[in-house]
């Protein structure tokens, strides 16, 4: 049983046939992975993975009065009993990962049993700054990267020029390595505008210029080494085989698999380029973590209702004030939105008003970031889609946000608008209906959301800790996606805190 005696949630029996668990998100991110990872692993969790991505992710968790935002550090680490690994397929920024340590240190939660795969990519300064200089050139074209340099670091992992995180315990070998790839990438930046490049590494992630020589060499080398040598000095406790160690933990541990970002954002299955770079399906959970998918009991697919959310660029059919909100939320902060907008309504008639208000309700700011998500509704052919790949059993997250809506709408299915084009052997025509999203850029932007409407609720549903005492609107919600997406909702998440959960269906395997 839970400690906290106001949840009435039992991970251990939730759970219990299971011994691998995998958290995805079945959007594009920012459903709260974070709460869900550390109410299961408080109950049941032995070892909790982060497998994909890297510091683009934040994970804000409350605990009692107090908030932790994690980009690196699995969220399992607030409970002693579980060991806490960061997987080999993730995007490692040592100096993110140490600040994180120092926090939790300084918190006087222990990090004893955190370990950092031997085989993690290192995030190195010209990773940022490639990342960095490339948006700040685009303009338009931007994808509204989380400037951490996620991509260029998996770019040299594909390109076989990318260094591990091991590589920061060997010395000579990390300088070998290092001289090699930066040369590739200053020559990439130098075809950029070195006033640009020359801002790029003035600023703060980048040690406002301490790594910054000149216009021609870019690069000061020397000062990385001697930073980065630090770096590894105080990682070596944290560096294992973390592969052999989940691999030797399968089937005899629990272990909790950490998602991050979404399905519709990740490299395979997103819509690119408007994507992260790594898989972030459970299929790439696995594989980062040192597993096979196989030995995946399920995956909890996370899933934000009614409202949904993105950040950055890319299709969003659903999105409340459409591509005007979209323009809005380019340079929109919490700030700003507190001054310009300081009574927003849920039921307000103009949808970029509806869009504020959901975002300052559920506030909907970027832990890495502080950028204004974008808001929507929940979208069926999305969720059909994803749920393809990491299986029906769905978490719903963030519906006390709806509170107090009059009147809810679901996007059922798309009409194509587009001119007639192929895809995957099929043409597309105007007027076309699809049930089931497309990881295709000129589909996903032609598309038109046909809604259901259905009742809100009024609220408060905060404090429900069972299903039966939830709301029937809420449980219309409930019978409208199972039915028409064909998913097995498992839990619902009615507010922040770990204890605010209501579990629905157990979940099924695969
Ligand atoms: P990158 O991962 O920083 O390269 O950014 C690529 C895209 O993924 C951008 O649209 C980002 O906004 C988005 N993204 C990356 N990490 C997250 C996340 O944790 N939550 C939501 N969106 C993310």
């Amino acid at each position: 049983m839970s400690s906290d005696p106001r949840s009435l949630f039992d991970g251990k029996k939730f759970l219990k046939d299971a011994k691998t668990v995998a958290v995805v998100c079945d959007q594009f991110g920012d459903t709260g992975k974070g709460k869900i990872v550390d109410l299961l692993s408080a109950s049941w969790a032995d070892i909790v993975v982060r497998g994909t991505g890297g510091g683009n992710a934040g994970h804000t968790i409350s605990v009692g009065t107090e908030k932790h935002v994690l980009h690196l550090v699995p969220c399992g680490i607030l409970h002693e009993q579980a060991m806490n690994v960061i997987g080999s397929g993730v995007a490692l920024d040592p100096k993110t990962f140490l600040d994180e340590v120092d926090v939790l240190s300084r918190a006087k939660i222990s990090v004893n049993k955190l370990a950092v795969s031997s085989l993690a990519h290192l995030v190195l300064p010209y990773h940022i700054a490639l990342d960095r200089v490339r948006e700040a050139s685009l303009g338009t074209g931007k994808i509204g990267t989380t400037g951490r340099g996620i991509g260029p670091t998996y770019t040299d992992f594909v390109n076989r020029t990318g260094l591990v995180a091991n590589d920061l315990l060997n010395p000579d070998v990390f300088r070998k390595k290092l001289a090699k790839a930066i040369d590739e990438s200053v020559r990439i930046l130098r075809t950029y505008d070195p006033a640009v490049v020359r801002e790029v590494m003035r600023q703060e992630i980048l040690g406002r210029g301490a790594f910054y020589k000149d216009e021609k060499i870019i690069f000061d080398v020397p000062a990385i080494v001697a930073q980065y040598e630090k770096y590894g000095s105080a990682l070596r406790e944290f560096v294992r085989d973390t592969d052999a160690l989940v691999r030797e933990a399968v089937g005899k541990k629990n272990i909790l698999l950490e998602g991050a970002q979404g399905h519709l954002l990740s490299l395979r299955y997103g819509t690119h380029p408007f994507v992260t770079s790594s898989d972030c399906s459970v299929g790439g959970l696995a594989e980062g973590s040192g597993m096979s998918v196989r030995d995946v009991d399920f995956a909890l697919g996370l899933v934000k209702a009614p409202f949904m959310t993105r950040v950055g660029e890319g299709p969003f059919p659903t999105e409340l004030g459409g591509e005007g909100a979209a323009v809005h939320c380019r340079n929109a902060t919490r700030e700003t939105e507190a001054k310009e907008y300081p009574n927003p309504s849920l039921n307000d008639k103009d949808d970029l008003i509806r869009g504020i208000a959901v975002r300052k309700v559920g506030n909907e700011y970027g832990a890495t970031t502080g950028r204004a998500r974008r808001t929507g509704w929940l979208d069926l052919p999305m969720l059909r889609y994803a749920a393809r790949t990491n299986g029906p059993n769905v978490v719903l997250t963030k519906v006390d946000i709806a509170d107090g809506t009059d009147v809810l709408k679901i996007c059922e299915s798309y009409i194509y608008d587009g001119e007639p084009y192929e895809w995957g052997g099929h043409k597309y025509q105007k007027g076309d209906a699809l049930q089931v999203a497309v990881p295709d850029l000129y589909i996903m932007e032609h598309v038109r959301p046909q809604y259901t409407e259905i009742k809100g609720w009024k609220g408060p549903i905060g404090d429900i800790r069972t299903f039966d005492d939830l709301p029937k609107e809420v449980k219309n919600m409930v019978a409208l996606l199972e039915k028409r997406a064909g998913v097995n909702v498992s839990l619902i998440s009615v507010g922040p805190d770990r204890e605010a959960t209501v579990a629905g269906n157990p979940p099924r395997k695969a």
